[in-house]
């Protein structure tokens, strides 16, 4: 990929503005995904220059873990602090409602944990996240215990959606979330009632969590290139 590429430009400078709002003294929800990659960077960048101290983040994944060590970001648990000041993270579809699809990397559950419990949480997108209505570009992500997969299957096809097992890239086999279990694809061409389906897919026994992020967003931060110059803007 290029400097000039336009989504990595958009990332990166989605990134930069959601990192800038970070103060210092903060507890951090790091996110998940390209997006969030780019903000856990900057973050490190103003804590190395000085700009930035006392900083403990919270890692939404595995990958932002790395990151976050790889970028010299202290990291704390959910044992060890009551309150998250501030979370960033990126979402595969956003809503005018600011409500959200995300799991693209089947991490939803621990960051619908890390997200929820922030202050602030400001999602990063770049513009081709935005949608009209949940469902109609990205199929929902839902975390199924391994032992679940048949009869969770079952009750998402009676709810009318096409459940495909997520299989792994470079690995045989289904992906595997960091917490051991399974991700059901569940494409519905369109979520009418996205605050009701997600309370219903949580009902179902073997489901962990699905990726409806219902009122959780508090800003989003949407990143877009016109005539090569890449801007920010809120929404
Ligand atoms: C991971 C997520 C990601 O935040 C989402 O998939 C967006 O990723 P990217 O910024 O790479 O497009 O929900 O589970």
């Amino acid at each position: 990929m290029s400097e000039t590429d336009p989504v990595k430009l958009m990332k990166q400078e989605v990134g930069r503005a959601a990192a800038a709002q970070v103060k210092s003294g903060s507890i951090v929800g790091l996110g998940t995904g390209s997006t969030t990659a780019y903000a856990i960077q900057f973050i490190g960048d103003r804590i190395q220059s000085g700009e930035l101290e006392d900083i403990q983040g919270i890692p939404t994944s595995f990958q932002a873990s790395v990151l976050a060590k790889k970028h010299g970001i202290p990291l704390t648990t959910l044992d060890e602090v009551s309150r998250i000041d501030i979370a960033i993270d990126g979402a595969d579809e956003v809503d005018p409602q600011k409500n959200l699809i995300k799991g693209g990397g089947a991490a939803h559950t621990r960051e619908k944990v890390v997200d929820s419990l922030a202050d602030h949480f400001i999602v990063v997108v770049d513009s081709s996240k935005l949608v009209d209505r949940l469902g109609s570009t990205f199929a929902l992500p839902v975390e199924v215990l391994p032992m679940a997969i048949a009869p969770v299957t079952r009750a998402l096809e009676a709810l009318g959606g096409k459940v495909e097992l997520r299989m792994g890239v470079k690995k045989d086999g289904p992906v595997i979330t960091d917490q051991g279990n399974m991700v059901l694809d569940v494409t519905l061409e369109g979520i009418d009632q996205p605050a009701e389906l997600e309370k219903t897919l949580n009902n179902i026994p073997g489901v962990l969590d699905n990726g409806l992020f219902i009122g959780v967003a508090d800003e989003v931060l949407i990143g877009e290139v016109k005539d090569g110059q890449a801007t920010v803007r809120t929404m």
